[in-house]
């Protein structure tokens, strides 16, 4: 199996799940501004909310993969107070034509002094046993 992490984080938060789940693979936890060039069987995409959607920046990434080049896409979030990104990943990832994990992992990230100093090592450790689920 193959595989790639890319994140997109405006506070760290989710860099932090992304550097869990990369180092339980064996691969590198890149920005979304790096491209997936080579074929995966899965890449995990690290997202959140921002005023209850997600960034353009992150629409923009999902829209010009190749769906040659990635098997599927398996979600993962930090965000404060909604719990799932999943929807807004996959409406579109369904434009490209790239299916999406059922499962996902998504634990609480700090925001405005709530959830302080989340994600922490615990959840980076759930991060991490997540991500092994995927492998063979
Ligand atoms: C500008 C801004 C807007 C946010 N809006 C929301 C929101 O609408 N819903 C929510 O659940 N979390 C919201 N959050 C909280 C973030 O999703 C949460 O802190 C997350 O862990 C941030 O991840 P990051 O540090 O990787 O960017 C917001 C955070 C910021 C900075």
């Amino acid at each position: 199996m193959k595989y790639a992490v890319r994140y997109y984080t405006k506070t760290g938060n989710t860099q932090k799940l992304a550097k869990a789940i990369a180092d339980e693979l064996g691969v590198e936890a890149l920005s979304i501004r790096e491209p997936v060039n080579d074929y995966v069987d899965y890449l995990f995409l690290g997202n959140s909310y921002y005023a209850f959607n997600i960034d353009p920046e992150v629409k923009y990434f999902v829209r010009s993969l190749d769906k040659t080049k990635v098997g599927k896409i398996v979600n993962f979030g930090s965000a404060a107070m909604l719990n799932s990104t999943y929807k807004k990943v996959k409406a579109e990832a369904d434009k490209v034509g790239i299916p999406m994990a059922e499962e996902e992992f998504h634990c609480k990230g700090e925001f405005k002094g709530i959830h302080k100093g989340k994600p922490d090592e615990n959840d980076c450790m759930a991060a991490a046993e997540f991500a092994k689920k995927f492998k063979e």
